[in-house]
């Protein structure tokens, strides 16, 4: 039986979150410059969109760009920018024709404006596309979007649209970037690092989180068919015990 024959379609995550680390490592190991390894690293996002889309997972996040990453050489930032807008508008059609749509979450207004308005265009286009949703964190971290929503929030409180003992964990989330996104059941990141960086720290407070050593140039689906097994043979007790869950 393949890995894939071997995922149970009723225990499938709804959303996957996924830090693609390794990049410059990857491109180390070959005597190439850390470039050459984003550029590899376009391959693992398509077979990773793909294998996602083909099981029917509905949101697949990736962390293309932290808010912490805009301190590398300005090179490397060039670099990586330049490679999203080339990557996003030579995929759309593809995203197109396999119905996905594209979303994009952090503080988007910071990219260069070539690579913002590309990204624009490729969300208008995919908007309507209904079999997964791919989501690019990029110029994020979780602490900007924290203290976006708090800024939100407290602009309400301060129009008196809102009252404070009205705040709930519901509010919290209508005033963060994935409002309209379910929360990820499984995180994972590769290259061998064991740290969220900056991710989804809110919306991360349930999921499984997944480590693999394969750095992200060498990412292929059945990396990911492994992942969701993995996730599959865990028990989530949401605070609950065992016993709880059987009965
Ligand atoms: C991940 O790979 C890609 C980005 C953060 C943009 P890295 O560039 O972090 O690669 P390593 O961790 O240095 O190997
Ligand atoms: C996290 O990777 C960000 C992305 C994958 C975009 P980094 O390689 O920047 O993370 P740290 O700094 O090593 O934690
Ligand atoms: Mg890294």
């Amino acid at each position: 039986m393949s890995l894939k024959e071997k995922i149970n379609p009723a225990k499938l995550p709804q959303h996957i979150a996924i830090i693609m680390d390794g990049n410059g490592r990857w491109a180390k190991q070959q005597g190439e410059q850390r470039i050459f390894g984003h550029e590899n690293g376009v391959k693992s996002v398509r077979e990773s969109v793909e294998a996602a889309a083909e099981l029917g997972v509905k949101y697949l996040t990736l962390y293309a760009f932290s808010t912490e990453n805009w301190n590398r050489p300005k090179e490397e930032v060039m670099a990586l920018m330049q490679l999203l807008v080339h990557t996003i508008s030579a995929e759309t059609a593809t995203l197109n024709k396999n119905n996905i749509r594209l979303q994009a979450i952090g503080d988007l207004k910071s990219l260069p404006s070539d690579c913002y308005n590309e990204l624009q265009e490729a969300i208008d286009k995919t908007k309507t596309n209904t079999r997964t949703t791919l989501v690019l964190a990029l110029s994020y971290s979780s602490r900007w979007e924290i203290i976006n929503a708090m800024k939100e929030i407290a602009e309400k409180i301060q129009n008196n649209t809102l009252s404070p003992s009205e705040i709930t964990e519901q509010t919290i989330n209508a005033h963060l970037c994935t409002a309209e996104i379910p929360e990820p059941e499984l995180m994972i990141r590769t290259s061998g690092e064991h740290r969220i960086s900056n991710f989804l720290l809110w919306q991360l407070a349930y999921a499984e989180l997944y480590f693999t050593d394969k750095l992200w140039p060498d990412f292929r689906k059945e990396d990911l068919y492994e992942a969701i097994l993995d996730y599959q043979n865990r028990e989530r007790r949401f605070g609950k015990t065992s016993e709880q869950l059987i009965s």
